[in-house]
Parts: structure tokens; sequence; C-alpha cells
């Protein structure tokens, strides 16, 4: 964000920032109850500036999921056909259960949230109840700004007008759609170049040989995993991540087998589809 709204001091949340990349935390709010005006401003001013914002002890229920996510847009369905995360008693709700008879969990690979989709999501809400013990399940966020920031001049000008295959039959098996998307993207509301490259769903980038799309994706993907543009969140119960899943990729981590962690996830649908910066 430019300008003089980026620093300006914010008057209804308070806003603590996790690392200089990505991730702050939201305090002085109650997501159980509808927002004010100046807070959803505020709220969505955290978003955009920080990539994914934290909430601390925040019981929720569907409804306040649900009120949250529609701040920002309509809720949205997931467009796998196969999945580790399940349906809940509300179709709006996913539940994230796993525990010691989970054949798998949800999001344990560098991602973001259905890039194969014609018009990926434009974020995820994802609310944790149970928590495993010993530090176990926390989850890691990278700034694809920051990613993109880092390549040198030459990768960026080679990147100008690429678009790479984002195939969700790779993650979420057949009858999952399949969409190209420009590698490099310019973020709707922050205004800021992002890479936009899915290591999960992504092989090779098109229009060039199939050894050097596969070469170079397999680069950008590598350079995307450096620590330095990343931020690592331990959850308690009742915390909420909030990522926007158009400039910050994810992973979760399973280390926690056979502990259990829960909760439940809110889909934003996306707007528009992503555009080439
Ligand atoms: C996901 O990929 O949406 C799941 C993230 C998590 O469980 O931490």
């Amino acid at each position: 964000m430019d300008g003089p709204a980026a620093n300006a001091p914010y008057r209804a949340i308070t806003v603590e920032r996790c690392s200089p990349t990505i991730g702050a935390v939201i305090g002085n709010i109650d997501l159980t109850r509808p927002l004010s005006d100046l807070e959803i401003v505020e709220v969505k001013r955290a978003f955009t500036e920080n990539l994914v914002i934290f909430f601390r002890d925040q019981k929720i229920s569907f409804e306040d999921h649900v009120r949250l996510a529609e701040y920002f847009g309509p809720t949205g369905q997931h467009v796998g056909k196969k999945t580790h995360s399940q349906e809940s008693t509300d179709p709006r709700v996913r539940k994230f259960h796993f525990d010691k008879d989970s054949k798998g969990i949800s999001g344990n690979a560098w991602h973001t949230d259905q890039s194969c989709a014609p018009i990926p999501p434009l974020g995820s809400i994802l609310y944790m109840h149970t928590i495993p013990p010993d530090g176990g399940g926390d989850t890691m966020f990278v700034s694809m700004y920051a990613a993109y920031d880092a390549l040198s001049d030459r990768m960026k000008k080679y990147l100008e007008g690429m678009t790479a295959l984002h195939d969700g039959v790779l993650i979420f098996g057949d009858g999952t759609p399949r969409a190209s998307h420009p590698v490099v993207i310019r973020h709707p509301d922050s205004g800021r170049k992002g890479l936009f490259i899915n290591g999960s769903a992504v092989r090779f980038l098109n229009g060039v040989s199939r050894t050097e799309g596969e070469g170079v994706a397999r680069t950008l993907i590598e350079h995307c995993r450096r620590p330095e543009f990343q931020y690592r969140f331990r959850w308690e119960p009742h915390s909420i991540a909030f990522w926007d899943n158009r400039c910050c990729h994810h992973y979760a981590i399973a280390d926690y087998f056979p502990h259990t962690r829960s909760g439940y996830r809110v889909q934003i649908e996306g707007i528009v589809p992503p555009v080439a910066a």
C-alpha cells in the first residue's frame, strides 16, 4: 500500500507484525460479534499490508466464522474432487480434523489454495480449537511478493508474459480443474507484483520447451522456500489464521501424529482471475 494510509496508526485494532515480510497478529478485537465499520476497514488494511493475519483467543461459531469471511466476499466451495478435509454440518464451512486414524493431512506441501480453479479463492480463514502438544502442527507462510522482489532483473524480464499450468488433478485427483495463470501477477488491492507458482500444482511453464519449462519452474519453486521470505505460526487453541491466497503460500506441518489437530476453514471466493503484472 502506498501513500499516507500505509503509515497511519490503527485506531480500533492493534497490529503486531510477526516478521519483516509477512504476518501480523491482530488484537483488541472480538470476532464473536459483528465488527464496526472502522474495524472492518482496519482488518482489511491489515490483511492487505501483512498477507496473513492471526487472531488469538477467539472462540468462534460457524456464524462468526462466515461473518468474518463475508466482510471480504462471498464464501466459496472447494474445487477438489478428493480432499483430506471434510464437509461439516454447514456447507460453507469445511472440517479440518486430523488424528491417529487420518490417512493424510491437508496442506502438507507448499501451496496456495486451489490455484487450479479459473478464479482461485481470494483467501482462507482457518480456525483451530484443538492443537497437538509440544508445539506440533504449526503452519508456515511465505510472501510471494518477497520471493518476486528477490529475483534477479534478468529472471524478472524472462518471466514477463509467461504462464504456467496449475493442474488440480495432481493434488485432488480426476475431475478437478486445470487452469493456466500468469507466473507474475499484480495484486488487485496492494498493486504489488508477486510470483504465482504453486509448487503442488505446477510442473512446467508454458510456451517453452518441456525441459526448459520444468527447469525454470523447479528453480522458482525452490527459490520460494527461502526462510527469509517465511513466517512460522504456532497455533494455540482458538487461534485463527486468515491468509491472502493471491500473495502468500502456506505449508501445514505434519509432525503431530498420533495427536489430534482440529478446526474449521472457510474459503472466500476470488473476484477476478490472477492478472499478469
Ligand atoms: C491448508 O492448507 O489450508 C491447511 C493449513 C493448515 O492446516 O495449517
